[in-house]
């Protein structure tokens, strides 16, 4: 499953380049046609239209997924949503599950470069909770919910790829 598909830009081309995977898309109700939009240009058998998912709502997909995917949506959601997505994800996964998040990240307080900084300063800005992460305060709330660091990919772009794992 994947947690703010945004367009579906990228779950279209995921579910292509993957088509061992049923792609899930999800996310608020106002992208879905957007999103419906993207899969009925570039159908796949193996791509789902999006569910409907607030992370921070109650109504989670009563599934038991084998990996939940997200993008570019840390730094977008207020902080409490950020933990909420951490909690309520892992609960939805299988146990050796995996929860992979891409975006951009802070490390010791330092910004991996100065267009993310700027990209920081322009996202606060634009709402007051939005804001590049730090990687501890991300990886205590992964281990609080019993997911645990497998690996931290350098990505193009200055953004992490960060892969945990459900232990139990
Ligand atoms: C910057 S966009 C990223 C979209 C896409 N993943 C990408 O990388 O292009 C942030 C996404 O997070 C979603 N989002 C924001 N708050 C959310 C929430 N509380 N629950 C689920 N999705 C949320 C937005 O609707 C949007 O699709």
């Amino acid at each position: 499953m994947e947690i703010g598909s945004g367009t579906g830009q990228h779950a279209v081309w995921f579910a292509n380049e993957l088509p061992h995977l049923i792609w899930q898309t999800s996310d608020l109700i106002e992208n879905h046609s957007g999103i419906l939009q993207w899969i009925s240009d570039y159908p796949s058998t193996n791509l789902r239209a999006p569910i409907s998912l607030d992370v921070a709502a109650e109504d989670w997909p009563n599934t038991e997924f084998d990996a939940i995917y997200t993008a570019n949506t840390a730094h977008i959601m207020a902080w409490h949503e950020v933990q909420a997505m951490f909690q309520r994800a892992a609960s939805s996964l299988q146990t050796n599950g995996l929860f992979c998040l891409y975006g951009p990240m802070k490390y010791a307080g330092e910004f991996t470069s100065e267009s993310n900084r700027l990209f920081d300063q322009r996202l606060r800005e634009q709402v007051a909770h939005r804001g590049i992460r730090e990687f501890d305060a991300i990886n205590k709330l992964a281990m609080d919910a019993n997911l645990i660091l497998l690996d931290d990919h350098d990505m193009p772009a200055n953004n992490r790829l960060l892969i945990f794992e459900k232990i139990s």
